[in-house]
């Protein structure tokens, strides 16, 4: 038998895959068998570092706040693996939630509407670096270089959380064509926030202003959300390593161009290439 992978970081493991060390494999097994979808449930689907918090804060501006007025976010878009089944099942209708789930994880349900934003994999392993490295370093008690991120965890199969990168956008992409579900980029969302806003407008067939789609734009520009304390994540600044590093940090497209060597951005083009943008017939920009 195969030595198991060392994964060096605080985890927990679910189907053989490193999680967040918070989450159950319980809880991921009740999410595929127990939950129950409803109709109007709407779920903001991420591979982590991809634009979460921002479709966080977008969709509960565009909802009008189903769950009330919330301190952080995560309140009023929870994290569903995070959240427990009883808190889940209690909330009103329409319920919107973040995931990091794989496809083959989710929760399915007919009318259920997905929406998938996917950002090219440089940008992802710098930002998930500094995630683990510098915001939350309490938590993941993750030392290494960004080097060492990048061969021991990023570019192998079965170390990051919820799995290697191409896995998860691939299985995502591989639905592509189901109504139900809608695939954004962050690149997209960074060229043109307003234009991705209301493809998210018209997929959730909802009725919004052209006042309330401005209001929801501007609150959604980088610089209002790094200094709205709802969505900045500075509730968790007691977990950082440096006070400066921000969770909110770059939100570019090619900032990894400062931190990648020439060699590391060659080997995720090859990956890139051959498991995303061939089979796929997509063009993942980095730049
Ligand atoms: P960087 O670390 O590259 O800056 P997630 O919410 O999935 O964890 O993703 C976090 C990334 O999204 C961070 O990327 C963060 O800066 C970026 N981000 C968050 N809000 C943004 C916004 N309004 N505009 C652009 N990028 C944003």
């Amino acid at each position: 038998m195969a030595d198991p992978v060392e994964i060096p970081y605080r985890h927990n493991l679910y189907k053989g895959l490193p999680v967040p060390d918070f989450i159950t494999p319980e809880r991921y097994k009740e999410l595929e068998t127990i939950h129950q979808s409803r109709v109007d449930d709407v779920f903001i689907a991420t591979y982590q570092k991809s634009g979460t918090t921002w479709l966080q804060h977008i969709l509960y501006e565009l909802y009008d706040h189903p769950q009330g007025e919330v301190e952080n976010i995560n309140d009023g878009v929870p994290w569903i693996e995070e959240y427990s089944q009883d808190k889940i099942d209690a909330l009103v209708s329409p319920r919107i939630f973040k995931t990091h789930d794989r496809w083959d994880w989710i929760p399915k349900g007919n009318k259920v509407k997905y929406i998938y934003c996917y950002r090219n994999p440089k940008d992802v392993c710098c930002s998930y670096y500094n995630h683990m490295k510098n915001v939350f370093v309490g938590h993941y008690k993750y030392s290494g270089s960004l080097s060492e991120f990048f061969s021991d965890i990023f570019i192998k199969p079965n170390t990051s959380e919820q799995g290697w990168y191409f896995d998860h956008v691939a299985g995502w992409l591989e639905q592509n064509g189901n109504p139900n579900i809608l695939f954004l980029t962050y690149e997209d969302m960074v060229e043109d926030l307003k234009r991705e806003v209301l493809k998210i407008i018209k997929f959730l067939g909802l009725q919004c202003t052209e006042e309330k789609i401005d209001c929801v734009v501007n609150s959604s520009l980088f610089d209002s959300m790094s200094k709205n304390p709802k969505v900045n994540y500075t509730w968790r600044d007691g977990d950082k390593k440096d006070p400066n590093s921000k969770f909110i940090r770059k939100g570019k497209v090619g900032s990894w161009q400062d931190e990648l060597t020439k060699e590391q951005s060659n080997q995720i083009d090859k990956l890139t290439r051959d498991l995303l943008e061939v089979p796929f017939g997509i063009k993942i920009r980095d730049t």
